[in-house]
């Protein structure tokens, strides 16, 4: 996690909170502790201007605390944009539990994380992230209204990876109509790295388009799986970086792009699901734009999970969360025209339009 990029000394030099490599003004930080469940969670809401805070929650063995808040920083932070871009009345929020979702956790302690949520008072609204389950979030439901991602038999939305890679492809699509001059993606070489939840079914569009796709994933089964069932190639080299493509899909971990391998790439469009895919947002998304590979921004073209959260609260229909996703492709198209008029990375772009959505509802609010 965090301390891929930061080392645990490096983060443990800085100020506890506030002078955090991460903290980016943050409206609150609340650390949570229950000795009897031996729950250790950490809440961040970085900002309500559109909306109560929603994000999900993550499980995980950090190695420390200030890796498990640097980390909600983060992750926090990046939920902001990602609902002021797709213009949803959310604010950005995040929480974190120390431990290991295998061992340590149970559903006493789901059921007190679940009472901090609600001692918020509806401020922060939780989800599942790594290391949760939907069954989870049904646990915290019992005691808390503030969550969504819960099953479909509770009223919940549901799985969310098929409407998150169907965003994919959308946004996938508006890249190659702003690189290529059409949408078309028939007979493109597209690389999906990473076959999960969100891979596989992103696969399934592709394939459907006509596109020659080809998978690399760390989980042979899942390869000759999916392999099986849509016809596509497996990658068996072991520098997919270098490979001539036309997209890369990064579906797997973030960070891919990195000083290691922004030089090798050879595709023309890097359009994923992955959070975080550039190591230095700025700096690599200034290469990518030197070296003339069009960025569709993760946390725009990936905003189909929230969107079908969203759904959850609002009431929405199916149709109408297809309609929103697929108004990722317009939105994405919107920006790359605006990186390429302001001669700034399509990460500077999408940020700029989601800070002036909420600079713009300050204004109106304190009217
Ligand atoms: N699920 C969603 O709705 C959603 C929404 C927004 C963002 N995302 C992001 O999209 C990505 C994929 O999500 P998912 O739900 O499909 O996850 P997943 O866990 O179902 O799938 C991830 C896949 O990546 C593979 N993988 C792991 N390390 C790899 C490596 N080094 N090289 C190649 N493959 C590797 C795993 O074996 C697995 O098959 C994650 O980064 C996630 O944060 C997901």
């Amino acid at each position: 996690m965090t301390s891929d990029i930061i080392s645990p000394k490096e983060l443990s030099q800085m100020d506890p909170v506030f002078g955090q490599a991460s903290f980016d003004d943050h409206e609150q930080i609340v650390f949570c502790n229950d000795k009897d469940t031996g729950l250790k969670a950490i809440i961040g809401i970085h900002n309500t201007v559109l909306g109560p805070a929603l994000g999900g929650t993550r499980m995980w063995k950090y190695a420390n605390e200030w890796e498990a808040l640097n980390d909600v920083l983060r992750l926090s932070r990046g939920m902001t944009f990602k609902s002021a871009i797709t213009g949803l009345n959310l604010g950005g929020g995040k929480a974190v539990i120390i431990g290991d979702a295998k061992t340590d956790k149970t559903p006493e302690l789901m059921s007190r994380f679940g009472e901090f949520v609600n001692s918020l008072g509806g401020k922060y609204i939780t989800a599942e992230d790594v290391g949760m389950t939907t069954e989870d979030m049904d646990i915290v439901r019992n005691v808390t209204p503030y969550v969504t991602g819960i099953s479909e038999s509770k009223g919940g939305a549901g799985n969310p990876s098929p409407i998150t890679a169907y965003g994919v492809f959308m946004g996938m699509k508006a890249a190659a109509k702003f690189q290529y001059g059409s949408d078309v993606l028939e007979d493109k070489n597209i690389y999906v790295q990473g076959i999960g939840h969100v891979g596989e079914a992103l696969v399934e569009h592709l394939v459907n388009e006509g596109a020659n796709v080809t998978i690399a994933d760390i989980n042979q089964e899942r390869l000759e799986e999916v392999r099986s069932k849509y016809g596509v190639t497996i990658y068996g080299g072991s520098d997919i970086y270098s490979e001539p493509m036309d997209i890369y899909a990064p579906c797997a971990l973030g960070a891919t792009i990195n000083d290691k391998t922004i030089n090798r790439l050879k595709a023309k469009i890097v359009a994923g699901a992955a959070n975080n895919q550039l190591e230095e947002e700025n700096r690599h998304g200034k290469i990518l734009q030197e070296r003339g590979i069009v960025y569709a921004p993760d946390f725009l073209i990936n905003a189909g999970g929230i969107i079908n959260v969203y759904a959850e609260l609002e009431n929405y229909d199916k149709q109408e969360i297809m309609r929103k996703t697929e108004n990722i492709y317009n939105t994405t198209l919107e920006i790359l025209d605006n990186a390429k008029v302001n001669n700034i990375t399509t990460h500077t772009a999408a940020l700029n339009i989601a800070r002036e959505r909420i600079e713009t509802r300050k204004r109106e609010n304190s009217k």
